[in-house]
């Protein structure tokens, strides 16, 4: 299989459903808003993208089987599974905000290698394959060179479905403020990645994930030349539940940061 063709032919799928997203965000109202659990939102839009983008991935690869956050397809591939979030950024999607995404990653045994990310109102469309760079609409990308924390901007999701490790979360939070250019938190970990491989964000930590949320950003901040580790280093930071993305320059500063106040029961 050609990775890369595959990847172009995943570009335009992931295109298709953004669209369909950007249309219905013309005309969403929050009575259409159903809960999965507290604070855990979803709506017809959440499920019809992921219907169309099964649909679409499973004629693409029949072999390949599926881990998608609303369970549309449950089946599971020998060799190939696709890891997909139909709509990264919910809250935002039903506040009216504009960042969101459909992020779709190929994983081949337990490696990711294919990985993309669209952001239908800002058209940007970021992906990568195993083993040759990382691009953004086609133009290469790499991650930012800045050499410290102190010369970053940082990337974060604040706890809001599960509140037992609150208090040392923001105690790291805190570090990172009095470190660093500043925090930001824009309610997607799909483009949170996208952005550190563009080199618009220095690093992005966050816990409390799941693999959908982050398995194309990995290996996008991977091609781009960043570096993933768990808040520890090294671990399983796609199903771990937990991830440090960075430009590299600034990983061992963020780890350090971290250690300073998060304790593991
Ligand atoms: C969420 C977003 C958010 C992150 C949450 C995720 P969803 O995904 O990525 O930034 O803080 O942990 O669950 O629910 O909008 O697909
Ligand atoms: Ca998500
Ligand atoms: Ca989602």
């Amino acid at each position: 299989m050609d990775l890369q063709q595959l990847c172009l032919k995943v570009n335009d799928i992931a295109r298709e459903a953004g669209n369909y997203i950007k249309q219905e965000s013309a005309t969403f109202d929050r009575s259409k808003i159903e809960l999965k659990g507290f604070n855990d939102l979803v709506s017809y839009v959440d499920k019809q993208a992921e219907a169309q983008l099964v649909e679409a991935l499973r004629s693409l690869l029949p072999e390949a089987g599926f881990i998608t956050e609303e369970e549309t397809a449950t089946e599971r591939g020998e060799k190939y599974n696709w890891i997909i979030d139909p709509l990264d950024g919910t809250t935002n999607f039903t506040h009216g905000l504009h960042h969101f995404g459909v992020s779709i990653a190929l994983m081949e045994g337990q490696e990711i290698v294919l990985g993309v990310i669209y952001a239908p109102m800002m058209d940007e469309c970021f992906y990568a394959t195993k083993g040759n760079g990382a691009y953004l609409n086609g133009k290469q990308i790499k991650v930012s060179d800045a050499p410290a924390l102190k010369d970053s901007l940082i990337a974060t999701g604040f706890p809001y479905y599960a509140f037992d490790l609150t208090q040392q979360y923001l105690q790291v939070l805190g570090a990172f403020m009095a470190t660093s250019h500043g925090v930001r938190r824009i309610g997607s970990a799909a483009l949170d990645l996208a952005y550190v491989a563009v080199g618009r964000f220095e690093g992005f930590f966050e816990y409390n994930l799941n693999a959908w949320d982050v398995a194309a950003g990995v290996i996008i901040v991977q091609e781009a030349g960043g570096k993933l580790s768990k808040f520890t280093s090294g671990g399983d930071y796609i199903f771990g539940r937990e991830i440090v993305a960075s430009n590299t320059f600034i990983h061992d500063e963020m780890l350090q940061t971290i250690a300073l106040h998060w304790k593991y029961n």
